[in-house]
Order: C-alpha cells, then structure tokens, then sequence
C-alpha cells in the first residue's frame, strides 16, 4: 500500500511515549520517581497521548514511580509495561490503580528467534501465552495493549494469527515492534499493510509501530507503518532506548508536520520540542549529538560560505524549518575557515560595526587566518579583529 491509499478515516496519530520506560533503559540514563514525575508532567504538557511510565515489577523504585506519575497524570493516558506472566500482570495492575487512565502494555516474543531461543518453545504455545496474559490484563483494565516482540523478524502469517487471537480477546493497541531495528521501510510498512488486511477484527484496535534504530531507520519505518494504517506509533525524546534507541518523538512530529500531504497529525506542541530536549538530556545526564534532527546544538547552525550567503538571502534556502516552530533559539552563522564575506558582514554588522566592502575584504584575510587556528571564531575574536583594525584605519 502506498501513501495515496493509506487509512485516511481517522488520522490522528497517538504519540506513546516510552522514554521513562524504553528510554531510561539506557545505561548511566535510570531516574528516580522525583525525576520521572517531574518528565511525566513535562511530556503532557507536550501533548502526548499515552505515558509508558515504568515497568512496575521490575523495582520497587520503578513500581513507586508508576504509583507516583499515575496520580499526578490528569490527561494523558498511563502505562505499565508487564512480560506475559501473571505476577507482573497483577503488579501493573496495583501500581496504575490510581491512575486516571491506565494501560497495560503486555506481550512476548512472537519470531521463530525469540520462540526457540528465549522460551524454547513452539508457536502454538506462544499464542496461548499471548492469549492469556491479555484475558489477566483485562481484570485490571480496558486498556490492553498487547505487543509482539520482535515483531519485524516474525512470519507475517504467524504474526496475524496471533494479533488476531489478542484483540479477541481484549486487546485494544497492538503493538508490532521492530525490535532489533532490521527492517527496511518497505518491509515494515507492507507488514503493517498486511495485517491490516489480513486480521479479520483490526478494526477493534488501534495498530502501533514500535521501532529501534539499529539500522538508522526507526523514525522512517514508524512513518511507514503511519502511511500504511497503524495510528500510534512509539518514540522517545531524543531517540533515546536501548542500543542505538527508539524513534525520535521530535522526528516524528516534524515529519507529519512538514508532509502535511499525508493527512496525518499529532496532538503535540512543537514549540515545546526543544525545551523537553533539554530537560530530558539534563535529568538522563545524556548529551544529545549536535548533529540530532530538530533538537542538535547544529539543527540551526550554517557554516560553509555557501550556505551562509544563500541563508542570508532567504532562511527558506537551508532550513526547512523554522527554529521557533520547535522552541529552538534562533538559527546561527557559525564562523569557520570554511565561511564566506557575507557571513563576515553579517556577523560584524550584528555587533554594530560601520564597515565597508573594501573592509570586509581587508577583514576577510585576516579572519581566514585565525579561523584555520581557532575551528570556530566567536565574538571577542570579531571585536578585537575590527577594533584593531579600525583603530589602524583611522591612524
Ligand atoms: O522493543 C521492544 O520490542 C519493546 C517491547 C517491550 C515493546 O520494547
Ligand atoms: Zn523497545
């Protein structure tokens, strides 16, 4: 299926954030309930949809901090992550008592892989557990989600007898994860399409994509599992989870934003995008890259004179888009041995020096010369060059 037949009835997409949870997975990024209330509260102010707050029975901390995110939560849904076993089941159950919406998010490994290898069983016992774990979910909650693991390496066929069995049996969101990020777009996007087709009641569940980014492609495979009919797709701040991490929330909503031709949107405020970039890069103690789509130190940044002179013309040139609409400071001509006259001007006009062309081209030379010593030539360095050699003019 392609963009022009994708489901176009009901296109909103459900944004689940999984960075308390998939998120803080992450060695060196474990929070404490403090922390987790204080992102909690800050991810619905976001707008996000659904909270995957923890993963109750794994600590007492983590069961604590579910308890703690439910009662405070008012609009966004929250979730508790479980295995398919009983014991888990019931303490997600306790810890999302209080919440005003609560979700349990229960599941197993659905490919031969993960049947073989993790539980050294067979498909139809696999389905049995899947079954079950959602009938116990149940008892707790309306709200069942029930994910597939390793969803992208399992047989489509197998996939949608299984997915089938779920949601006949509660499940209201199926989860289908790309759990080792192997999929390409296509393929994760014709999985999505076949069970769409194929799973005679999806029609009672809301589809979510679940994507790694082991191979850089977790923002595109959940935007072609959109494309081809899932309504929630899960992500994370920064793309932060495990190994290489989860689709980026940030990319996510841009993308639906910028190919509004899709028919697609979210519920998100992207001026806030930065702001909780920030928040979630200090509490997690993780820096984000400088190069991060739409949250990067550089995002905004134009340095080779190319760039800087077209920038400068017209912003529309280099930037898609613009740095306000997701809460970033205004876009910067970095100054490098790499940059051109125009950005010179640019910046020495900036900080309020009357200079001619003759000058900026007296200027440019003796830029060129500090800039292959100092990589990136800031301010004071500007100040002084002008100063000096104004003060050499005037002699
Ligand atoms: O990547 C994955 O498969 C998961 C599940 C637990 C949803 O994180
Ligand atoms: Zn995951």
């Amino acid at each position: 299926m392609n963009e022009l037949n994708c489901y176009m009835s009901e296109n909103r997409i459900y944004i689940f954030d999984t960075t308390l949870r998939d998120g803080e997975q992450v060695p060196g990024c474990k929070l404490n309930t403090k922390e987790k209330v204080e992102l909690a509260l800050a991810l619905e102010e976001l707008g996000v949809d659904i909270i995957e707050a923890g993963f109750p029975v794994s600590s007492p901390g983590d069961f604590e901090s579910v308890v703690a995110i439910s009662k405070i939560i008012k609009n966004a849904t929250v979730c508790g992550l479980t295995r398919a076993v009983e014991k888990d089941i019931e303490v997600a159950g306790a810890a999302l008592k209080h919440a005003k919406r609560g979700r349990i998010h229960t599941g197993i490994g659905t490919s031969d892989s993960h049947i073989k290898s993790k539980f050294n069983s067979n498909r139809e016992d696999i389905l049995k557990r899947a079954v079950q774990a959602v009938k116990w979910a149940r008892k707790y909650t309306d709200d069942v989600e029930f994910y597939a693991e390793d969803a992208g390496r399992t047989d489509n066929e197998y996939l949608a007898r299984v997915i089938e069995a779920v949601i006949a049996a509660g499940a209201t969101t199926v989860n289908i994860p790309d759990t080792t990020g192997y999929c390409l777009p296509t393929q994760y996007g014709d999985k999505i399409a076949y069970l769409m087709n194929h799973v005679q009641n999806i029609d009672r569940a809301i589809v979510s994509c679940h994507c790694h980014n082991d191979l850089g492609l977790a923002t595109a495979n959940s935007i072609y599992g959109a494309i081809n009919g899932a309504r929630q797709i899960e992500c994370t701040i920064n793309g932060l989870g495990e190994r290489a991490g989860n689709t980026s929330l940030e990319e996510v909503v841009m993308v639906l934003k910028q190919h509004s031709h899709l028919g697609l949107f979210t519920n998100i405020d992207a001026t806030k995008l930065n702001p909780i970039s920030h928040l979630v890069s200090d509490t997690m103690r993780m820096p984000v890259q400088p190069n991060k789509a739409i949250v990067g130190a550089n995002a905004f940044s134009h340095s080779s004179g190319i760039h800087q002179d077209g920038f400068l013309k017209n912003s529309e040139t280099y930037e898609i888009i613009r740095p306000e609409e997701v809460g970033a400071a205004t876009s910067k001509i970095v100054l490098t041995a790499r940059s051109g006259r125009s950005a010179l001007a640019f910046r020495f006009k900036n900080l309020g020096f009357e200079l001619d062309k003759n000058d900026i081209d007296s200027l440019y030379q003796q830029f060129l010369k500090l800039a292959d010593v100092l990589k990136e030539v800031e301010d004071e360095n500007l100040i002084l060059l002008a100063t000096e050699f104004l003060k050499q003019k005037a002699a």
